[in-house]
């Protein structure tokens, strides 16, 4: 690993007299001012600055207060993310998203984040998965009856929407289990799909998505008064009690946090499994394997929990795909005490941005990157490499709490879907990255579904 030592030589090192706060020793980067955000043209900035400084790099803030660093060595990641954490908050780009879901444990920092961070993680335990398992599978097994309709007379469907809904589907099952059948008959059909209608981020879809919370509001009102057992993440949430105080979460923080796991766990899986179909249509080798394990798996309808253990090469297909095509692209975070990373002086307020694309493409922690290739994820060769050259859930205390989740729901998905379809990819365009918010396909994707056997 180059670490860009020699490029450093900061001339403002040699006035020892100032502070490092006043003066400190930045990494080398673009003379010109730039605000990374989450968009296609800083996602192609960052390709040129990247080939220029492949490890870390400063930059001048245009309109924003403080200097941006882009940190892309496992290293100072590993100490940003776990080792030094407490040096680091949540960063720049949460401002749009806090609108979407107020103080939910995804924007959240400090004292209130660990409150919240503790009362929620409970529901994302093996125990729980394992029973809302039941839910991925009934989602799946409805998305399977209607394939096999549109197999039949060799459809094109467009996977993109597919995965959409389906995923919305399975975190809204997990949520809310028996209470959403009640919440589609009172609003005629499901009423979080403009989620995925509406493919614009915008200020719109914040109003209207802020509007859904009543919804939330009045199924915990309900939950209260019957005293309802169901076992989903919402029960799980209102069950839990702070170790400290002892207390329930009240309305504001339940909603809140019910709201951050539609918006956390939706689209994320959604868009793995987009590029996951598309990659398997594009590498025969590899989909014919998938196929093979899929075929001899151990389950007769569905894979269920027990399975997962079955479906070792879908997990390394999908954990190849969130290697080149990790969603959150691009993360944030800010430093609020003095740090060191290396020879570098990180300063309270100091912007750092994260991005898993770029380091997953890292010339010096992966053998040929460009290459689609799972079998980088067999145990051995990732104990070879470094844990910090792969980061799609990020890591440390504010690692994805659905990490573990994510992955069962799409070896569910593949387990079941891929032992009777293929997908042919449908050639009427290229297919183009969406560097926004999440890493999503510009156009949606487009596939001839046929039966296997
Ligand atoms: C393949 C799917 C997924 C990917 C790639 C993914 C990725 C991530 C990443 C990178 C973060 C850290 C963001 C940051 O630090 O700024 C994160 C946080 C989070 N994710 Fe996921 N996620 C996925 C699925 C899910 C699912 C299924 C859920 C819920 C069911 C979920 C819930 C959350 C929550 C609540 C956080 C905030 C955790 C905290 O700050 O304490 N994610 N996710």
């Amino acid at each position: 690993m180059t670490t860009t030592q020699s490029k450093n030589s900061h001339p403002q090192k040699a006035q020892k007299a100032s502070s490092v706060s006043e003066n400190p020793n930045l990494p080398e980067g673009p003379s010109s001012p730039y605000d990374m955000q989450t968009t296609a043209e800083t996602f192609l900035w960052l390709n040129d600055q990247l080939s220029v400084y492949p490890d870390i790099f400063s930059v001048k803030p245009e309109k924003r207060k403080d200097t941006a660093l882009l940190v892309n060595h496992p290293d100072f990641l590993k100490q940003i993310l776990v080792s030094k954490q407490d040096r680091y908050q949540k960063g720049v780009g949460f401002e749009r998203v806090k609108m979407l879901l107020g103080n939910g444990v995804i924007v959240s920092d400090g004292p209130f984040w660990r409150k919240q961070r503790r009362m929620i993680q409970p529901a994302f335990g093996k125990d729980v998965i394992e029973k809302l398992v039941e839910q991925v599978k009934e989602a799946n097994l409805q998305l399977l009856e209607k394939w096999k309709t549109l197999a039949e007379n060799n459809a094109v469907i467009n996977i993109t929407d597919e995965t959409n809904e389906l995923a919305l589907d399975i975190i809204l099952r997990s949520l809310f289990s028996d209470d959403l059948e009640s919440i589609f008959e009172q609003h005629d059909g499901n009423p979080f799909s403009i989620l995925t209608d509406d493919s614009e981020r915008n200020l719109k879809l914040a109003v209207k998505f802020r509007g859904l919370t009543k919804i939330v509001a009045d199924i915990i009102k309900q939950r209260r008064d019957n005293k309802a057992d169901r076992l989903d993440f919402l029960s799980v949430f209102m069950d839990a009690r702070d170790k400290e105080s002892g207390e329930p979460m009240d309305d504001k923080e339940l909603i809140d946090e019910v709201m951050t796991i539609i918006v956390a766990g939706s689209e994320t899986s959604a868009t793995t499994m987009n590029w996951t179909w598309y990659c398997l249509s594009q590498f025969e080798d590899i989909e014919t394997k998938l196929h093979a394990e899929v075929d001899i798996a151990s389950y007769d309808q569905s894979p269920g929990f027990e399975h997962i253990m079955e479906l070792g090469y879908v997990r390394q297909v999908v954990e190849e795909v969130l290697r080149l095509y990790p969603p959150v692209w691009l993360y944030t975070r800010k430093a609020i005490e003095q740090d060191k990373l290396g020879e570098f002086d990180i300063v309270p307020g100091t912007d750092i941005f994260i991005s898993p694309y770029y380091l997953h493409r890292h010339k010096d922690c992966w053998d040929d990157p460009e290459k689609f290739d799972p079998e980088r994820f067999q145990a051995e060769t990732i104990k070879q490499r470094h844990k910090f050259a792969y980061i799609p859930f990020s890591a440390g205390p504010r690692r994805c709490i659905g990490d573990f989740f994510g992955i069962v729901e799409t070896q569910i998905h593949f387990g079941l879907l891929a032992r009777h379809f293929k997908l042919s990819f449908v050639e009427d365009h290229p297919v183009e990255l969406a560097p926004e918010v999440n890493l999503r396909t510009k156009f949606p994707i487009n596939m001839r579904i046929s039966f296997r056997h």
